[in-house]
């Protein structure tokens, strides 16, 4: 089932998830829908607090559906290290139309557990780090445009108030 993805500013986006402690087939029905809603909307990743879900949850797909071996479901992840700097373009779903660079660690090791519980960790760099750092960062409350300068910040929220006065939000 695709899921309404909820746009800045609404408040579930800024509150922390709370942590996953059931395994069931509501967190598998919940994965499953929130791969297929990425999907629909042509992203590589998407956080539950972005379903209106405050849960600790992520999923992740670099290939946007067309290698499943590269579907990553995260539950209750953490950044155990990080190294390097990246300075790349990001964008995010619950802010259409933006898009601009953000400051990352180049590589980071994150610790997860899938979606029966069983925890794992797994590198990422480039891109792959990048998505864990958004993504993460989306079940802290903390949205990329926070991790912009303060200029590109202040022009990203001039844009999007733009786009609520003209109703295309
Ligand atoms: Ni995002």
């Amino acid at each position: 089932m695709i899921l309404k993805i909820v746009k800045y500013p609404e408040p579930v986006l800024e509150r922390p998830g709370e942590p996953v402690t059931e395994f069931n087939d509501e967190l598998r029905n919940l994965i499953a829908d929130m791969f297929e809603t990425t999907y629909a909307s042509q992203g590589i990743g998407l956080a539950a607090p972005q379903v209106g879900v405050s849960k600790r949850v992520t999923v992740i797909d670099l290939s946007m559906g067309k290698d499943p071996a590269q579907k990553l479901a995260l539950v209750n992840p953490e950044i155990i290290v990080s190294e390097g700097r990246q300075y790349e373009e990001e964008g995010c779903l619950s802010f259409p139309d933006i898009r601009e660079k953000v400051v990352r660690a180049a590589k980071v090791r994150i610790r997860a557990q899938d979606e029966n519980g069983k925890w794992f960790e797994m590198d990422g760099e480039e891109l792959l780090a990048r998505a864990f750092q958004h993504e993460i960062d989306h079940l802290d409350g903390v949205l990329f445009i926070f991790r912009m300068s303060a200029l590109k910040r202040s022009l990203s929220l001039r844009r999007v108030r733009k786009m609520q006065s003209e109703g295309s939000w």
